[in-house]
């Protein structure tokens, strides 16, 4: 199928926010013998989110988003007061990117019992690494709303971005052992020129710390020549990644040299690795990463 940012059908994007509404004109699409793609998304969209979409309409005759701020993926004190909320810019942005319908649902009718007593979906082997060791209980809440939302559009295909690269296996991880017949994609990072992700928490950095940013990239970059070019001393080389953001004036998180496939660390036998790493820069957390493709 070609890429296009033409509805097949020439009409304006849908906009639901009912279940009912959504599920009617999922059937209408469905019963056409069309294919459904979700792209889940919290908002404030950028070309990061545009990408996902064009990998979505590649596969899929429709393509819905999906935009919720989800409640139960932020710790306490984190930042889902200030996240970005931008509806009226992403509504304009799906429309031109082609989407076929947006889907807003309320925190009602995601968590129905609310956030406290929700069932919670958990991926125990992944959640709690990483970014999820610094984020307890961040990844359940991803799982549990991808879930929810999976069963109420049951789309034939899902896109994820690589950026949030823990993020995806946990979902592949969940598809595969809940047997959701979905199947998942993935789409590049998008970065900015100067090599940093792009990311809606960007905005929360000052000139300064904008300036700073892509010292993340680059150490990423540095790690994963040093181990194209032979180093196996991985501990040293997360040690020396970290060091490098420090000297950036970036506060880093962690910094990591894992498998590709199931993020533990690197084995014997040359399988692909990731280098993944998360730092403060100012106010803002911010995540990368690199694949090493062997
Ligand atoms: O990656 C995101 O924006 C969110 O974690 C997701 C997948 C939309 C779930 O809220």
């Amino acid at each position: 199928m070609a890429l296009s940012k033409q509805r097949p059908d020439d009409q304006p994007m849908k906009i639901c926010a009912d279940i009912q509404q959504l599920r009617t004109q999922l059937a209408r699409w469905r019963s056409a013998g069309e294919q459904i793609a979700l792209v889940p998304t919290m908002g404030n969209l950028h070309a990061g989110h545009l990408s996902l979409i064009e990998t979505a309409r590649a596969q899929a005759d429709r393509v819905i988003v999906s935009v919720f701020v989800n409640p139960s993926q932020f710790g306490p004190g984190e930042d889902l007061d200030a996240y970005p909320r931008t509806p009226a810019d992403d509504q304009a942005k799906l429309s031109t990117a082609g989407a076929d319908l947006l889907y807003l649902p309320t925190q009602q009718a995601i968590y129905p019992f609310g956030v406290k007593a929700m069932t919670r979906v958990t991926v125990p082997a992944l959640s709690a690494l990483l970014c999820g060791a610094s984020r307890p209980g961040h990844f359940d809440g991803v799982t549990s709303v991808v879930c929810r939302l999976f069963n109420i559009v049951q789309p034939d295909s899902a896109v994820f971005g690589q950026k949030d690269y823990q993020q995806l296996l946990l979902i592949q991880r969940m598809v595969t052992d809940l047997h959701l017949p979905i199947r998942i994609l993935s789409a590049p990072i998008v970065r900015a020129d100067d090599g940093l992700a792009l990311s809606s928490r960007n905005q929360y950095l000052s000139d300064a710390e904008r300036a700073q940013a892509p010292a993340l990239y680059a150490a990423l970059q540095q790690a994963g020549r040093d181990i194209v070019g032979g180093r196996g001393d991985f501990a040293a080389l997360e040690a020396e990644g970290a060091a490098r953001l420090l000297a950036a004036g970036m506060r880093p998180d962690y910094f990591a040299v894992r498998q590709a496939a199931d993020l533990a660390p690197p084995r014997a036998g040359g399988e692909s690795l990731v280098v993944l790493a998360a730092a403060y820069c100012g106010p803002a957390r911010l995540i990368d990463n690199i694949v090493l493709k062997n």
